[in-house]
C-alpha cells in the first residue's frame, strides 16, 4: 500500500469543502429516505443499498414502509411477511437481521435505534460503516464511511495501490475517511455522507469516471496519473465451482404448487421455495416419504442457472401432477398461484413460477431420466 497524495493529518480541507460544495448543485437531494430523514428510514435504506442500486430500491423501500411504518411494527410482524417484502433485493440475511435488530431494539432500547455507535454497530446486519453512514444521516454525527463508492474515491483520490478489502489497505483508507470527516462542518455530516456516495455513482464511476467534471480532479493522484482505470485495484480473480441440484415442481389437482420453507441458515435461508436435493436418488427418497403419487413421467424443465457469491448453482427441475401429500408436515405447503405475492421467495424460483404457464400433464410428453 503506498499513499502519494496528503496523508492522513492533512487528508481534509480542498476534499470535504469541494465535495460539499459540489454537492449543493449537483448531489441528489430527493431520495425518499431523505424526506423524513428518521433513523429508522435512514437505517432501512442503508440496508437495502447494501447490495442494491437506488434505482431498485426505491420502490422496495416505499412497499416496506407501507407494511411496516415504524420500527416497532417491524419488530411485530411475523417473518414470512417480512421476508415476503423483501423478495427480489436478493441477499436475504439482510431482512433476517433487519427483523432481528428491530426486535432487539424493542427489547433494549425502547423500541428506538441506538444513537450510540457500539450499541448501533452491536446489532445484526450493521458494520462499521452502516453505522456511520446511519448516525452520520439521522443525526449529524461525524461517523466516516467506507462503503465501495468511497473506498474508489479515497484510492483514486489519494492514488492507493492495493485490492481495498484487504485489511492492510481498508485500515489507512478509514484512517483517511476519518481525517476528512474532522474537516466537516457542523451540521453537514449528513450531507458529506450522502456526496460521497453520489460522487461515487454518478461522477468517479468504475469505468470511465467523468474526471473533467469532478469536484476533486486538481488534487487527485489517480487522475494526475492517468491510473483510474487501474485504481481500485481489483481481487484476484477466483473462477466460481459448480454444483448441481435437483428439485421438484409438482402440483395438486387444482393445480397449487408444492413449497417447501429453508431452514433458518444457509442459502436461501427461510425462504418458501421448490423441495431440492442435491442428488436424485435424495430426491426420491423425500418423495417417496412426503408424497402420494409418482415421479415417472415427470416432465424435465429446462436447467436453471443461479450464481451465488461463492458458486454457480445448476438446478435441474422435474415437474409433475401429484395426488397430494402422505402427511401434513410443518414447513410444506400447497401454494396457489394468488398466494405466492405474499411469500418470501428465491428471485429465480418466483420468475420460474410467476412465468409458469404449464399446466403439468397428467401424461407428460417426455419421460425424465430415471432419478436413481
Ligand atoms: N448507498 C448506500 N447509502 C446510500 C445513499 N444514502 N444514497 C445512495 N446510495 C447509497
Amino acid at each position: 500500500m503506498a499513499t502519494r497524495a496528503c496523508g492522513a493529518a492533512d487528508a481534509g480541507d480542498a476534499f470535504v469543502a469541494r465535495l460539499l460544495h459540489w454537492f449543493d448543485d449537483h448531489g441528489r437531494h430527493d431520495l425518499p429516505w431523505q424526506h423524513p430523514r428518521s433513523p429508522y428510514r435512514v437505517w432501512l435504506s442503508e440496508i437495502m443499498l447494501q447490495q442494491t442500486q437506488v434505482a431498485t430500491v426505491i420502490g422496495y423501500f416505499q412497499r416496506f414502509l407501507q407494511h411496516f411504518p415504524t420500527l416497532p411494527d417491524l419488530a411485530a410482524a411475523d417473518n414470512d411477511a417480512v421476508m415476503a417484502q423483501w423478495a427480489g433485493l436478493g441477499y436475504y440475511a439482510r431482512a433476517r437481521n433487519l427483523h432481528a435488530a428491530a426486535q432487539h431494539c424493542v427489547a433494549e432500547h425502547g423500541g428506538e435505534l441506538p444513537r450510540d455507535f457500539d450499541a448501533l454497530h452491536a446489532l445484526p446486519g450493521i458494520g462499521r460503516s452502516t453505522a456511520g453512514a446511519i448516525l452520520s444521516q439521522a443525526w449529524n454525527d461525524p461517523f466516516p464511511i467506507l462503503d465501495g463508492n468511497v473506498k474508489r474515491v479515497l484510492t483514486r483520490y489519494h492514488g492507493i495501490d492495493g485490492f481495498p478489502g484487504l485489511p492492510a489497505v481498508e485500515k489507512p483508507l478509514w484512517a483517511l475517511a476519518t481525517a476528512h470527516v474532522a474537516q466537516v462542518p457542523v451540521g453537514r455530516m449528513a450531507d458529506y455522507t450522502q456526496a460521497q456516495m453520489d460522487l461515487g455513482a454518478t461522477v468517479c464511476t468504475r469505468s470511465r469516471p467523468a474526471c473533467v467534471i469532478c469536484p476533486l480532479q486538481q488534487a487527485c493522484v489517480a487522475r494526475r496519473e492517468g491510473r483510474t482505470a487501474e485504481l481500485p485495484t481489483p481481487k484476484a480473480s477466483k473462477v466460481l465451482p459448480e454444483r448441481e441440484a435437483v428439485a421438484l415442481l409438482l402440483r395438486d389437482a387444482q393445480g397449487r404448487v408444492l413449497l417447501h420453507k429453508r431452514p433458518d441458515t444457509g442459502i436461501w435461508a427461510q425462504l418458501w421455495t421448490l423441495p431440492q436435493a442435491d442428488s436424485g436418488s435424495a430426491l426420491q427418497d423425500w418423495f417417496d416419504a412426503h408424497v402420494e403419487g409418482s415421479l415417472e413421467d415427470a416432465e424435465e424443465l429446462p436447467v436453471l442457472q443461479h450464481t451465488f457469491s461463492h458458486y454457480r448453482l445448476q438446478l435441474q427441475i422435474l415437474a409433475r401432477r401429484v395426488q397430494g401429500l402422505r402427511v401434513e408436515t410443518p414447513g410444506l405447503r400447497w401454494v396457489a398461484a394468488e398466494q405466492l405475492a405474499s411469500l418470501g421467495l428465491p428471485a429465480p424460483i418466483r420468475k420460474l413460477l410467476e412465468g409458469d404457464t404449464l399446466t403439468v400433464p397428467a401424461r407428460p410428453p417426455r419421460r425424465s431420466r430415471n432419478l436413481t
